[in-house]
């Protein structure tokens, strides 16, 4: 079996046990600044575990193209990955912890046919405020795990950040054979014995910002299978890197390196699949956010091909391979293969350009501190090539270790984080001031944009939400969940009912507040777990309550004419509204 036959194993059994297979979301989440990847199946369905109907029904599978960069440093060992699959199957207020349990077992026993001595399971141990799940434990025994296999651990909680959906979780482990590391090895244990593949997650709870817990309005199920680490695990492989996920590639490696290096090699493969499907997605390279996430990337796949003493003119003919790999999976690659192309080599010869002069400055500044007997690479020094010559401190951090120093990576953060907030306060300024002459028609869709939520509301119903926007000074564009094609009637409707708010003159008022009196209020937000404590929030008379950065005009007057000039299906279970302001 392969990654895709186990995908599509996967979507078929849920198929038949009676779940819609939804569209994988793109790494980047449309009109969500706050979040800078999709990190975990779930995100995209924060709205429907919240109590949104979701227009597919209440149970749901899919496979979901994740990026996690907390552990970017650890790749290159035999086991983290900065770009995954996930496979999932959502309850939306449906079944609960006895059916979830069920069909993860049936789905591991009889479709992979994994024999049950290869699993244990840990399940939600207990804590002040919950007591421990012995009712997903019994589940378990029920379908035949032994009693002795079934850990509780405290830990086993679920939720993406602070605040947000939530709830105990029972998580599966694949026992690879080897050997206990001590007698109390056990599945919580990372010696490599015990290798988690699937996660149930019992959202039932919302997590507030006072840290309280409120029972969400439906008990949703939130699966998360690691497509990787399964694929490895029935291939009897030790890492992911022996799959033919990135078997060619790392031979490919081995073929054109002149120095010897598996780590190296792990980390140029892994980088490489990554950068390749976030520009797939439309991520581009720059310095800060996510731009900067896929800089890291690249510039990190660059400094382990040149330790491998790999010709760079190399890279146009790895990214047709991997796409090569890539594509049965990810069809969406075929089509953007030429961008992908030109976005990773222009960044290769920026860090060339920039490689030459940092090597040499940090010779420099390495000198320095050799001279003065200390062993620490101080943070500014960090700063300074990062700023100035582009070395992302991972870089400087691999130079340091080379030449046993060490580097003042906390000192560095700090800078960078003060750079940061900086150049953010800059670009609001240039927004504010390019807006005073050239914005004033973005200004006003944006307004016309809670407009037209609140109006497909009235007119379609109460299951009408925000999926995306986007805005330019010609027209708007509106993504919203809906199932069915608008009739004439309705959007001469909606057009009527914005217009007819346009004449009222109503004003826009802007007011700050807590994110929990929001939610209490009813606000409308895509993705209402990822803003800050206080957020900011536009009330338009008794029409519209909508979190939102801004900016508005301070009037619906100001807006003049509403017309719709599209109306069309944009994804499964998503239509889009094209509109102008004359
Ligand atoms: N959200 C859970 C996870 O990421 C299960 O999908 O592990």
């Amino acid at each position: 079996m392969n990654a895709l036959e186990i995908r599509n194993k996967y979507l078929d059994f849920f198929k038949r046990k009676n779940h819609k297979i939804i569209p994988s979301a793109p790494l980047i989440p449309e009109n969500d600044p706050s979040v800078l990847f999709n990190t975990a199946g779930m995100q995209p369905l924060v709205p429907y575990l919240l109590g949104q109907r979701h227009p597919e029904g209440t149970r749901l599978a899919d496979y979901q193209k994740c990026i996690r960069t907390n552990d970017i440093e650890e790749v290159g060992d035999n086991r983290h990955l900065t770009f995954f699959e996930m496979l999932g199957n959502w309850s939306l207020g449906d079944y609960f912890k006895e059916e979830s349990i069920k069909m993860s077992f049936e789905f591991l026993t009889k479709e992979l046919n994994i024999p049950v001595e290869k699993l244990s399971v840990t399940c939600f141990g207990g804590n002040k405020e919950l007591g421990k799940d012995e009712e997903s434990a019994k589940y378990w025994e029920n379908v035949g795990i032994p009693k002795e296999k079934i850990y509780y651990i405290k830990d086993n909680w679920w939720i993406a950040g602070e605040t947000g959906p939530c709830g105990s979780d029972t998580e599966i482990f694949y026992d690879t054979g080897k050997p206990k590391c001590s007698p109390n090895c056990n599945p919580d244990c990372d010696c490599g014995k015990y290798v988690e593949i699937w996660n149930n997650v019992f959202m039932e709870f919302y997590r507030q910002e006072d840290g309280t817990l409120m029972p969400l309005q439906q008990k949703n199920v939130d699966t998360g299978l690691g497509l990787e680490r399964v694929n490895m695990l029935l291939q009897g492989k030790e890492t992911p890197y022996d799959t033919e996920i990135f078997r060619p590639i790392m031979d490919k490696l081995e073929e054109l390196q002149k120095v010897d290096d598996i780590y190296s090699r792990r980390v140029v493969a892994e980088h490489l699949r990554s950068s390749i499907m976030i520009i797939s997605d439309g991520g581009r390279p720059s310095n800060l956010d996510r731009g900067y996430v896929l800089r890291r990337l690249i510039r990190r796949m660059i400094r382990q091909m040149n330790k491998l003493q790999i010709d760079l003119d190399k890279l146009s003919e790895l990214i047709e391979l991997n796409i090569n790999i890539l594509k049965d999976m990810y069809p969406e690659l075929l089509k953007n293969k030429e961008i992908i192309k030109t976005v990773i080599l222009e960044e290769k010869d920026k860090f060339t350009k920039t490689l030459m002069h940092g090597e040499k400055e940090f010779i420099k500044e390495m000198e320095k501190i050799k001279k003065a007997e200390k062993d620490t690479i101080e943070g500014k020094v960090v700063f300074k090539l990062y700023d100035t010559y582009g070395f992302p401190p991972e870089v400087t951090s691999d130079l340091a270790k080379e030449n046993n120093l060490k580097i003042d990576l906390d000192g560095f953060k700090k800078l960078f984080k003060e750079h940061q907030e900086k150049s953010r306060a800059g670009s609001e300024q240039k927004f504010k001031g390019g807006l005073a002459t050239t914005g004033e028609m973005e200004t006003k869709y944006h307004t016309a944009t809670h407009l037209l939520n609140a109006a497909l509301k009235v007119v379609l119903g109460n299951h009408i939400h925000q999926r995306g926007s986007n805005i330019t000074s010609e027209r708007m564009r509106f993504d919203f969940s809906h199932n069915s094609k608008m009739t004439p009637e309705e959007k001469q409707q909606v057009e009527d009912l914005v217009n007819k708010w346009i004449k009222e003159a109503i004003p826009v008022e802007k007011m700050e507040m807590k994110k929990d009196e929001a939610i209490a209020m009813g606000a409308e937000a895509m993705f209402i777990e990822k803003y800050g404590d206080i957020v900011t929030v536009y009330k338009i008379g008794d029409i519209s309550l909508e979190l939102c950065g801004g900016p508005h005009v301070s009037n619906t007057s100001e807006l003049g004419i509403f017309k719709i000039k599209k109306e069309e299906s944009s994804s499964s279970g998503v239509r889009r509204i094209k509109a102008i302001l004359v």
